[in-house]
């Protein structure tokens, strides 16, 4: 499985987001491997309503509906046919309780849970709350030149025995097939990446890189 996720990349947001999601459904379709894209809450309508793979958010809120302004409400997200949530991404942390509220409200309409974390021992933390997946990225590598594969692989190794592979991700660094092949043989079911094609000048080639390493 590869996620991207957009950020708030200006080649990942409007306009640019449909176009750079649609080459990720592309590489899906030619490859066959499992490809997703996480994605602005209000780029959310639009790609939902123009892809077929699984789309989702970068973030949702514990609130309901009612009286909670500039918040963003787990129903609407569910509503424009997005699968799942990001949720405690590196740039956008949550106190504890509030992650558990989020991942429940999640849960409670059907919304996939993909919670980020700081290192193995935070993520194995996270399992008492039953997310889907626990995306584990070494906060100094993400955004940088060097994956997490290379800089540090024993990190996925002790992500696997703490977290198990069934619902590890790893993520930061991550830009081409070979980070993704030893992501997987130290245990990771997949990877969440950003810079390595949101910055790319050819998008599409290394996904297609990208996804040869899932093989
Ligand atoms: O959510 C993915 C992320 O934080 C990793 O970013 O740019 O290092 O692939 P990047």
């Amino acid at each position: 499985m590869i996620i991207t996720n957009f950020k708030t990349y200006e080649s990942a947001t409007g306009d640019a987001a449909l176009a750079l999601a649609k080459v990720h459904q592309e590489v899906a379709r030619e490859t066959g491997a499992d490809i997703q894209v996480a994605v602005q809450a209000v780029d959310l309508t639009r790609l939902c309503g123009e892809l077929d793979i699984p789309v989702h958010a970068q973030h949702i809120d514990p609130v309901k509906y009612g009286s909670s302004t500039g918040h963003i409400l787990p129903e609407s997200v569910k509503q424009t046919g997005a699968v799942g949530t990001l949720l405690n991404h590196s740039e956008r942390r949550l106190e504890r309780d509030v992650l558990k509220k989020s991942i429940e409200r999640a849960k409670e309409i059907g919304l996939k849970t993909i919670v980020c974390a700081k290192d193995p021992e935070e993520g194995a933390s996270f399992l008492e709350f039953e997310p889907d997946l626990i995306a584990v990225e070494p906060p100094e590598l993400i955004g940088g030149d060097i994956s997490v594969s290379t800089a540090q692989p024993e990190i996925i190794e002790n992500a696997a025995k703490l977290i198990g592979s069934e619902k590890l991700l790893v993520g930061a660094g991550v830009k081409n097939g070979e980070d993704v092949r030893i992501a997987l043989k130290l245990g990771a079911r997949g990877v969440l990446l950003a810079s390595g094609v949101t910055k790319a000048a050819d998008p599409k080639a290394v996904l297609l890189d990208l996804a040869s390493g899932l093989k």
